[in-house]
């Protein structure tokens, strides 16, 4: 059975997961999307699709090879900045999935914190001078510091036990 990695990642925390799955199935294809593997997508059995949170949705490169796959198993993996919440996690989901062909099969999907670069926090605090009252930018602060760490070892240990439930 042929089964690949496609991912994409600005900063490595989607890449550091996409290369645990494949230490932990060292069979499995590892690739970076490209605009060449869009037009011309890889045949497999399974895809381990990922992605980071960018501007509330997958990346681009992610949303054009997802539109374009059918009748294909899916497994999807995220890394998002903001996190803490199930709920959010799931509004990410229904938005990605919402892009998927429906004559593809979502086999799982995994979602964790990946940590920000440190623009963000400089801006963070700079607005904080700026609305020293504003509670949502306090909250956007802590949440900075809790993302730090991820994804982390519980996280990786999580996305591999999600994959294991897969029944191939
Ligand atoms: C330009 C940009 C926009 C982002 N937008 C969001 C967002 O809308 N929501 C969110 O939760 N995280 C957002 N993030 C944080 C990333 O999703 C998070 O850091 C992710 O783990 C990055 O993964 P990567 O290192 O694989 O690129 C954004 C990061 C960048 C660089």
């Amino acid at each position: 059975m042929k089964e690949i990695i496609i991912y994409d990642s600005l900063t490595g925390n989607t890449e550091k997961l996409a290369k645990e799955i494949k230490k932990e199935y060292p069979k499995v294809t590892l690739e970076k999307v490209n605009s060449n593997m869009i037009e011309n997508i890889p045949e497999s059995d399974i895809y381990y699709i990922g992605t980071p949170i960018i501007k509330g949705m997958c990346t681009n490169k992610i949303k054009e090879l997802l539109e374009k796959l059918e009748n294909k198993k899916i497994f999807l993996f995220v890394t998002a900045g903001f996190g803490g919440s199930e709920e959010y996690f799931d509004r990410l989901k229904e938005r990605i999935i919402g892009v998927i062909p429906k004559s593809n099969e979502i086999l799982g999907t995994f979602f964790c914190q990946g940590k920000m670069t440190d623009q963000v926090k400089d801006r963070y605090i700079e607005l904080i001078k700026e609305n020293p009252n504003d509670k949502n930018l306090k909250v956007s602060l802590e949440n900075f510091e809790q993302a730090k760490t991820h994804p982390d070892k519980i996280d990786i240990e999580n996305l591999i036990k999600e994959i294991k439930k897969i029944e191939k």
